[in-house]
């Protein structure tokens, strides 16, 4: 069971936007930006860029044919600014020359004078100013204002998380050329090939049916091509179809990191109650979310926030208000939980608090409050098939947790400088889009008269294994051989209206929407061997690659039957529709039973940290994962370890900065550091739960992409109380990543007030 590209990736064979050749003359375009956060244009010069030998010509709004507007949910987004800059990076012309350099180079000639306003960063700020997004959002459940007068402990605090960059292998790109009939085609390294083709239709002002947009594989997502790839391929759409020729955009490392959106960061105010045994009455949360300049998916990123609120506990009542805050930094994106690991930290965050104030163990608190069956979520569905509790305890059962205990306690005693902790994160996350109508999918299916089959769906490769998740599904449903199993290319003129792939949905959506296409040339077939083999259709079974009657298999093999079928004139091609059914929300009460099923999972984790140097290991990370009947578990491996190693780097190393004038100085692998083999987990065990079958996802499995993610939010917990150990005085502040300086400014922070008082 390996993943069919693992070879080609291996060799270099596989192909990216960048390795497409599919014209005669590609021209290459250079994005010109913004290099302040906020400002007025009020000359913008390019005569000289033009002189430039090679350079063919310099798009502004000015050569718009259509509309100078990409916004996805919120229409804020201008394709090039027009008047008014909003972040540096914010794009303001495209060069577009013979040669990338050349384009460059001539970007560097282009003269604009700005007249500065002043800028906001803070998200707290903007929401003072009334700089939001949207009107703030509410999800509540029973009453807090009653609960507080029957808590023993209140706990209040702020938790803050950072931004992070996703850092996909393949930075973003799109080519673009014209085609007959007035069209274009676009390959877009883009999640979204829909989204990719609307926006460029509307950019261009033609109809949707004169943009294709195709997608081969993406050299990694996570979030980050889900909106915004729509900008480069809508550029270069925009500079083919007015040069005649091929336009290839290509970001450069650094400009990619300048000029993309990265997972939002958020400030949080928490208000937490418990009752003196520990279990929590009520929380109230307000979420800051720092959207950057437009809304892009913000309001769906905030919502997500809100249906995590509560991670994996039940809470009688519950009051989370959301803000959607809109600063002069780059529009933040979809990122890998889509907003959910940030309520997470914070409900965790409030838990650990409130176990210093309490004196109960953070852990034990943890586990008072797990949710049960049928417990009630603030959006109003019921926990069901709920696997909380098992994890969590198969978890403390398979790992031995007093062992663990015990050997963090020894190795303590004895070790003054270095000193570990565990920490335990139960998560749960809820699986589908929260937009009801994403929820869709289809494929299209072609058996070729050679018994080969070529399949189309909405899925898009991004390192995910979809596609092989796809062929595994196909191959089951026709019973042939998965090397006689071909995924084509996303396209959208072979399956169309896609959702993106997102949600970590494709592969049930699609997977669905496969099986149901099989089943219908499935159906076809049978009828037709009967009628070949003289039987009733019910006792014809396809098994194998041969035909059998009776459970006795027959002559006919599947080559045979797929050319007599052809022959006899019977369709050898389906398409099907599947949409997830029963998912509703109802957006004006904030309530409804948004998701298919929750993905629920807890993870161990392990670490060392040396006080004297700030710096840490993660010295294991174990888990007890529920994946329903894995459709792969080599791919759901890869995904779960991937997953947490991304959660990790968020919550310790990754720190993205800004300078106080809102350029991005993290913006090369030298100043912006992710875990390398070197700072992954030594050790990462995963336990697949068992007997644990998904009545709502392809074949009994459940969707694995997003939610490992959560368990590097342990990582956070796990060196805070190693931390502890060291210095039990130090001042509890949650603020993510807790970068190696962090928890060196941390455990000396009054040595270093001391310090400075001797200065003065
Ligand atoms: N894994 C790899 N290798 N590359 C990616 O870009 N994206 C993640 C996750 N795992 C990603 C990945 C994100 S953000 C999502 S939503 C899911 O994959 C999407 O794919 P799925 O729906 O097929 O799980
Ligand atoms: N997850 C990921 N992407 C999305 C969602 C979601 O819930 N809704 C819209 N885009
Ligand atoms: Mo994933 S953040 O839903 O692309």
């Amino acid at each position: 069971m390996i993943n069919f590209d693992s070879i080609k990736h291996v060799r270099g064979e596989s192909q990216f936007v960048d390795d497409y050749i599919p014209y005669e003359k590609i021209l290459y375009g250079y994005v010109f930006y913004s290099p302040i956060a906020h400002g007025l244009i009020k000359k913008l010069d390019y005569s000289e860029a033009l002189q430039i030998p090679g350079v063919k010509y310099v798009f502004t709004y000015k050569d718009i044919p259509g509309e100078n507007q990409v916004g996805g949910i919120i229409q804020d987004e201008e394709l090039f600014a027009e008047h008014k800059v909003e972040f540096v990076g914010h794009p303001i012309a495209l060069v577009v020359a013979e040669d990338f350099l050349t384009a460059k180079k001539a970007a560097k000639k282009i003269k604009v004078e700005f007249e500065e306003l002043e800028p906001v960063f803070d998200p707290r700020v903007a929401y003072e100013k009334g700089s939001l997004i949207m009107p703030p959002r509410v999800f509540s459940l029973g009453d807090v204002n009653e609960a507080w007068s029957k808590c023993d402990y209140i706990i209040e605090g702020r938790v803050d998380s950072g931004a992070q960059e996703h850092l996909y292998l393949e930075t973003q790109g799109s080519i673009a050329y014209p085609i007959e009939n007035d069209s274009i085609k676009i390959y877009s390294s883009t999640q979204n090939p829909t989204h990719t083709q609307r926006i460029a239709a509307r950019v261009l002002g033609l109809p949707m049916n004169k943009i294709e947009v195709d997608v081969l594989r993406l050299g990694g997502g996570f979030g980050g091509k889900e909106d915004q790839a729509t900008h480069w391929a809508v550029m270069a759409a925009l500079a083919a179809k007015k040069l005649k020729t091929a336009v290839k955009i290509i970001l450069p490392r650094q400009e990619d990191m300048r000029l993309t959106g990265k997972r939002h960061p958020y400030s949080s105010d928490f208000k937490i109650g418990l009752d003196k045994n520990g279990k929590i009455l009520a929380y109230e949360v307000t979420f800051y979310q720092n959207a950057g300049a437009s809304a892009d998916l913000s309001p769906a990123i905030l919502e997500r926030t809100l249906f995590h609120t509560t991670n994996t506990y039940y809470i009688p009542n519950v009051k989370a208000t959301a803000i959607s805050c809109k600063t002069n930094l780059l529009s933040n994106t979809a990122f890998r939980g889509f907003g959910g690991p940030q309520a997470m930290f914070v409900i965790e965050s409030a838990l650990f608090k409130a176990s210093k104030v309490t004196g109960i163990d953070y852990h034990e608190l943890q586990k008072i409050n797990l949710l049960k069956e049928g417990d009630e979520f603030p959006y109003g569905q019921r926990a069901k098939n709920c696997r909380a509790q098992i994890c969590y305890n198969t978890l403390e059962k398979i790992y031995n947790l007093p062992e663990v205990k015990k050997q963090i306690n020894q190795y303590n005693q004895t070790s003054r400088f270095f000193k570990k902790a565990y920490s335990i994160m139960p998560i749960c996350f809820g699986i589908s889009f929260t937009s009801t109508f994403l929820n869709q999918a289809s494929a299209l299916v072609h058996v070729y008269t050679d018994g080969s089959v070529g399949i189309s769906t909405a899925a898009v490769e991004m390192g995910q294994g979809v596609n092989q998740k796809l062929i595994e599904i196909a191959s089951k449903v026709l019973s042939i051989s998965k090397s006689r199993i071909k995924i084509e290319t996303t396209n959208t003129t072979r399956v169309a209206n896609t959702s993106p792939t997102a949600a970590s949905k494709a592969a049930d959506l699609n997977g669905f929407a496969v099986m149901e296409a099989c089943e219908i040339i499935m159906g076809r077939l049978k009828k037709f061997a009967a009628q070949l083999l003289n039987v009733k259709e019910d006792n014809v079974q396809l098994i194998d690659e041969s035909v059998y009657v009776n459970n006795q298999k027959t002559e006919l093999r599947w080559n045979e039957l797929i050319q007599k079928a052809y022959l006899s004139r019977i369709s050898l091609s389906a398409q099907a529709h599947h949409a997830t059914p029963d998912v509703y929300f109802d957006r004006e009460k904030s309530k409804g039973e948004p998701f298919a099923y929750h993905v629920y999972g807890t993870a161990l984790i392990e670490v060392t940290v040396d006080c004297l140097r700030g710096t840490y290991k993660i010295d294991s990370v174990k888990v007890v994962h529920d994946l329903g009947e894995s459709l792969h578990e080599i791919i759901d491996l890869g995904q779960i370890e991937g997953g947490i190693v991304q959660g990790i780097g968020w919550m310790t190393m990754e720190e993205i900065l800004f300078n106080e004038k809102g350029k991005l100085i993290t913006d090369a692998l030298s100043t912006y550091k992710v875990p390398d083999i070197f700072f992954a987990p030594e050790k990462i065990e995963v336990h697949f739960l068992e007997n644990a079958p998904n009545p709502f996802g392809p074949f009994k499995s459940k969707a694995v992409g997003e939610p490992p993610f959560m368990y590097g939010i342990g990582a956070y917990f796990a060196i805070l109380k190693a931390m502890l150990e060291f210095n039990p005085n130090m001042e509890l502040n949650f603020k993510a990543p807790m970068t190696n300086e962090r928890v060196l400014m941390s455990l000396y922070s009054k040595i270093r007030e001391k310090v400075h008082q001797t200065i003065n």
